[in-house]
């Protein structure tokens, strides 16, 4: 066996309807000054954003609530900036990213520029990693995909040169992640599939990633069981409490993937796509995977006709079978498999966008292979 390194420093607690419980066993890093960062609407609608700051009053060492609620789906740079202004402006002691992927990648960036005097640039740009001021992050997830709350990176797009960023280390592992899938349960027909489908996505690219080990490949295997078979029960019903918990459940594992074995390349260009585009996170890679697939499979066969297998629930062999059944199942969730709904004069510009570490995924030694994977999913259909 290879050495492996593991590394799980966020405390997790997970179930349905356990957050009141979960935020009195955290009493004791929850002090000073709390900043709320979400994504409000329809949290604040159904009262969510008001129960979690009452609770959070309710806690001894705790002065006072701010909420900061202006972020978008992509969270922009701008909107973190405004963060950070309102969290310098209020000594913020902790910050709680509340919300979907986005809300919590916001917290993430507050945290990592509040305690200290670099420029949010520097991290973004010049690859500095947040040091010893990052303030503590509390991650409550109300959608089940992205992983945020077990993961060391936050996405910002850069709304002026048009980028998606990341800022990554490990002091932007959340200390604490509270999954509590009641919050999912509001969550609308397209964003859950969305969504749904980036814990498909981790399961994938975390797999065939260079950085796997055993441990994550066996916590990407048992994943994509499961959400194999629980997206199309919720695409059935989404009254499915037991198919939510699950989906909320194999999203947590994979944010443990995502900071121990990273993506591959539909991460990748999802990034630039979602950014000229401001289409979601899950649409962009639902329309990029028949795609990629097809190249994937030319550098890493057994994998790929694995994965697509557990998927699927029955053995797929051969190329097209695994592209197909591919597609079959991004329709099943109502997601595009290719990009034809996205304006084709971008295709530069979003190549030349970028970023990220390509080497992690095997099909990187395709010459042009960014340029090769878009193209071909705007053919496929
Ligand atoms: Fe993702």
């Amino acid at each position: 066996m290879k050495p492996e390194q593991i590394y799980i420093p966020t405390a997790i607690y997970f179930g349905r309807d356990i957050w009141q419980e979960s935020i009195k066993e955290i009493e004791n890093i929850l002090r000073g000054n709390v900043m709320i960062v979400t994504t409000g609407r329809t949290l604040a609608r159904l009262g969510y954003i008001a129960d979690l700051k009452k609770n959070l009053e309710e806690c001894q060492k705790v002065k006072r609530v701010v909420i900061y609620d202006k972020v978008s789906a992509n969270p922009r740079l701008s909107e973190a900036k405004q963060g950070i202004e309102a969290a310098i402006e209020n000594k913020i002691d902790v910050v709680i990213g509340f919300g979907g992927g986005s809300a919590i990648d916001l917290a993430k960036a507050v945290a990592a520029r509040t305690g200290t005097k670099a420029l949010i640039e520097e991290y973004l740009y010049d690859g500095m990693e947040p040091g010893e001021g990052t303030l503590p992050v509390i991650a409550i997830p109300t959608t089940a995909g992205t992983g945020s709350e077990l993961s060391k990176a936050a996405i910002i797009t850069d709304d002026i040169k048009k980028m998606k960023v990341g800022i990554r280390g490990k002091r932007l592992f959340p200390q604490v992640a509270i999954v509590d899938s009641i919050f999912t349960e509001s969550v609308p027909f397209h964003r859950t599939m969305e969504t749904g489908f980036d814990v498909v996505a981790h399961a994938m690219e975390s797999y065939i990633s260079v950085a796997a080990s055993q441990y994550t490949r066996m916590q990407s295997e048992y994943a994509l069981k499961l959400a194999g078979q629980m997206l199309p029960r919720l695409a059935a019903n989404l009254g499915d409490i037991e198919a939510r918990s699950q989906m909320s459940y194999v999203s947590m594992m994979m944010g443990i993937n995502l900071g121990n074995a990273s993506t591959g390349l539909p991460h990748r260009l999802q990034y630039p796509l979602g950014a000229y585009t401001d289409t979601s996170h899950g649409w962009g890679l639902a329309a990029l995977y028949p795609a990629w697939l097809a190249y994937e499979y030319e550098y890493n066969r057994e994998s790929v006709e694995h994965l697509v297998s557990i998927l699927a629930g029955r053995i797929i062999q051969g190329k097209q079978n695994c592209i197909h059944t591919m597609g079959q199942f991004i329709a099943s969730l109502k997601l595009p498999s290719s990009l034809k709904a996205v304006d084709r004069t971008m295709l530069q510009d979003m190549i030349d966008t970028v970023t990220g570490n390509l080497l992690n995924d095997p099909a990187s030694q395709e010459p042009d292979i960014v340029r090769k994977i878009y193209e071909k999913a705007w053919e496929e259909t």
